[in-house]
């Protein structure tokens, strides 16, 4: 049976999604990693918290570690933190270590060392969020929680096909409550931990395993040719685009440069000099053409008189937050004017350019222009 979920619409989840993930779990998942076969939340939260951002394979030495180091809750709570740093040390995002040790304490005060089965009590507790509380909760104590951590939702994603971005609100919410409806009633932890395997296993983000996949013949994303595609990724916004002119004023084998301000895009190279008035014109109107003509002689009236002059190919250079189009033209002077006044600017010999402090744009523009002998004579 297929079923496609939308924000808009509340599911009526699949019976036999529950049944098909336990019997696979209990024939094909996971059985001997080193904190299952235990009711010890200690241990549990412990394992869930270190897998939360890191795979099974790096979290395993870790684990049995710290575990030798700090046996039990009480023994974490009073240990010194640097302590407890130091056998995180390597695992990464160290916000956990030291909620880890937080939320020990906290089970110690105000729990007396036994850490609560409700998962709204846990997920109160530092470093525990609604996933990983209802995760300790079943594993330890058979509750019958919903997780919906990223792999349950790439899994969730597929087999619904979830087309919206699972990371916004709406749609979290949704999956929520699909996780919530698909509980079973009974056997909560082959059934949690079942999920858990899929989605590490089988359901991979990348060459998902789908002939030995349990919920193949039910997988929306399988049957509509979707498995790549979904779950869909986080929209990209839109970059902002920038317009530009440069000139490239060319006079006796040396071209005109300019000292770009310190701050800002390209701070302290050597550019082009802009003009924003070059800015945009339809070059086949022959109005448009003579007006342009006559900016051109304008903007480059400062550093001398334009003898010819000619549109090049238009370069786009990709920033971090924008796009920036660049409309070169090239000038070829039939005259300078001697002193260039601020003191910005400065003649450069175009033989010299390779060595020029130029933005990678510019540079690749002037290479190809002066670099071989055919574009322009540069003693011209
Ligand atoms: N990832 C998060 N919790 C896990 C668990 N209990 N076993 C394997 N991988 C996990």
């Amino acid at each position: 049976m297929k079923r496609v979920i939308s924000a808009a619409k509340v599911l009526d989840p699949d019976p036999e999604f529950s049944v098909s993930v336990i019997g696979w779990q209990k024939a094909h998942g996971r059985h001997t990693l080193p904190w299952q076969n235990t009711r010890d939340a200690y241990r549990i939260w412990l394992s869930e918290v270190m897998l939360q951002q890191t795979q099974v394979a790096a979290v395993i030495g870790y684990y049995q570690r710290f575990l030798t180091r700090f046996p039990t809750v009480g023994a974490l709570a009073e240990a010194p933190s640097e302590d407890v740093m130091a056998h995180w040390s390597g695992l990464g995002y160290y916000t956990r270590a030291r909620n880890l040790h937080q939320c020990a304490k906290r089970v110690v005060n105000e729990y007396g060392g036994v850490f609560p089965a409700d998962p709204r009590l846990l997920a109160d507790l530092p470093g525990i969020g609604r996933s990983t509380a209802a995760a300790i909760s079943a594993f330890a104590y058979g509750t019958r929680a919903a997780i919906l951590d990223g792999n349950v939702k790439r899994v969730f994603s597929r087999v619904f096909g979830v087309d919206e971005f699972a990371g916004s609100k709406p749609v979290e919410d949704r999956l929520w409550q699909l996780a919530e409806a698909l509980l079973p009633g009974a056997d909560v932890e082959a059934y949690t931990q079942g999920l858990m395997d899929l989605g590490a296993t089988l359901c991979t983000r990348s060459k998902p395993a789908c002939a030995r996949c349990p919920l193949a013949s039910s997988c929306v994303a399988l049957a509509t040719d979707r498995v790549h595609l979904l779950p869909v990724r986080k929209p990209k916004k839109a970059v902002p685009q920038r317009q530009t002119a440069m000139l490239v004023i060319i006079d006796k084998g040396q071209v005109l440069l300019e000292q770009r301000p310190d701050s800002g895009i390209w701070g302290g190279l050597l550019s082009l000099p802009e003009s924003a008035s070059l800015l945009p014109i339809d070059h086949d109107l022959p109005d448009e053409a003579s007006r342009f003509e006559q900016d051109i002689v304008n903007a480059v009236a400062p550093f001398g008189t334009a003898g010819s002059w000619e549109r090049l190919l238009t370069i786009s250079h990709a920033f971090t937050h924008f796009k920036l189009q660049i409309s070169p033209y090239a000038v070829h002077l039939s005259a300078r004017v001697h002193s260039v006044g601020q003191n910005a600017y400065v003649w450069y010999p175009t033989d010299r350019l390779g060595d020029a402090p130029l933005p990678a744009p510019v540079k690749k523009l002037l290479m190809a222009l002066f670099q071989t002998d055919g574009l322009f004579d540069a003693q011209r």
